[in-house]
């Protein structure tokens, strides 16, 4: 019996020694530091204008990082609030912690160089040294050409000052969450961008930017179903307490998007770009960034389009409003 005990109190006593360990290490030695190159911004306005874009109708950074009026379909931005600073996520909107994006113009950035708002767009580190929030799509923005990243930056640089939308609190994420991000910073693996006469890789690379699959691939405990990729159902709680589910936009013909021509799927995003649909407060809304999405290039969308026909066809079939 005494020998079972100690044999016993051993095992927890190593138990207890690589918990311990592994806290610290999680703690001392994550997030894991790196260095990025200087950066030498673009000035001439065509990449400034493409940042724009990317800001705006692709990358949607204006998205989450501004106040978004929900009293019109898919939300809408307006020039007072713009890049201001985003709603944040938090327990009342389902999301284990409390997150906000910040303020990307001058109010919030000013202090920041150019280097440690790349390092954040594309490595996740905040210039603090702490671990981004993979809701900030730090994970797709490390694949994204170079080149966008820097036009995205230029154009950041270029915005006027705004107050801040929202009174930031720091980063609070709860029990496991708070260790499993500081695994997440890493350096940028940045892709070229493909010749947009290669539909497909085009499509995807868009795709990535825009972050789609994020929204449209469910998940379980935090890591997305592969084998349910675009097939939708991730459940976003609205302001006004009801819940939109992302659509299944594979090319499953019954449950999916199949069954949609390109023309179709470019007259529904364009259907949006400056339409505001004003809702009453028991409407329906989408989580979806339809009406910035809308103001993305026809071509774009069309190859998003032909990207989006090569994934594989999922039964899935989505409720999409609750
Ligand atoms: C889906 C929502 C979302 C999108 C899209 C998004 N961000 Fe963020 N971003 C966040 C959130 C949330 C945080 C805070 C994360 C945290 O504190 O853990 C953040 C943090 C940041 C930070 C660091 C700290 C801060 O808040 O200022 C920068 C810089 C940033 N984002 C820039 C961008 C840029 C540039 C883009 C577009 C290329 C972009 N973000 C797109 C949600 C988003
Ligand atoms: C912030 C989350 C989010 C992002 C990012 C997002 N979607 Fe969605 N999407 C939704 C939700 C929620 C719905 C369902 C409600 C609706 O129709 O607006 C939806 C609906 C759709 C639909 C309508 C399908 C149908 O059956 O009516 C299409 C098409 C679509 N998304 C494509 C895309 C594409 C392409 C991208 C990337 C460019 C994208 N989505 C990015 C959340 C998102």
């Amino acid at each position: 019996m005494k020998k079972v005990g100690i044999i016993l109190a051993s095992f927890l006593g190593l138990v207890v020694f690589v918990v311990a360990a592994g806290l610290i290490y999680f703690n001392t030695a994550l997030p894991k530091d790196f260095e990025v190159e200087k950066i030498t911004l673009p000035t001439d306005s065509l990449r400034i204008a493409n940042g724009k874009y990317l800001v705006n109708h692709v990358m949607v950074c204006a998205d989450c990082h501004s106040k978004r009026d929900m009293t019109v379909y898919s939300g809408r931005v307006n020039d007072d609030v713009y890049g201001g600073g985003g709603r944040p996520f938090s327990h009342e909107t389902n999301f284990p912690g409390k997150i906000y994006p910040g303020n990307l113009t001058p109010t919030g950035k000013s202090n920041w160089t150019n280097e440690e708002i790349y390092k954040a767009i594309v490595g996740g580190m905040h210039k603090d040294g702490y671990a981004l929030f993979p809701i900030m799509p730090f994970m797709n923005y490390r694949t994204i050409d170079k080149n966008d990243i820097l036009d995205v930056i230029a154009y950041i640089r270029t915005l006027d000052a705004k107050p801040n939308n929202f009174e930031m609190e720091p980063q609070q994420l709860d029990f496991p969450l708070s260790l499993i991000v500081k695994t997440m910073p890493q350096p940028p693996a940045h892709q070229p961008k493909p010749d947009p006469n290669d539909k497909v890789a085009y499509g995807r690379y868009l795709v990535t930017a825009a972050s789609c699959m994020d929204c449209h691939t469910p998940q379980d405990k935090g890591q997305f179903i592969m084998e349910k990729q675009f097939a939708g159902g991730m459940e976003f709680k609205m302001e006004n307490g009801k819940f939109a589910t992302s659509a299944n936009i594979t090319p499953d013909e019954a449950t999916g998007i199949g069954k949609w021509t390109e023309q179709d799927f470019v007259n529904r995003f364009k259907s949006y770009a400056d339409s505001a649909i004003v809702l009453g407060p028991n409407d329906y809304n989408t989580e979806m960034p339809w009406s910035m999405y809308g103001g993305m290039k026809e071509d774009d969308l069309r190859a998003i389009y032909t990207y989006l026909r090569t994934v594989k066809p999922v039964d899935n079939a989505i409720v999409k409003f609750r």
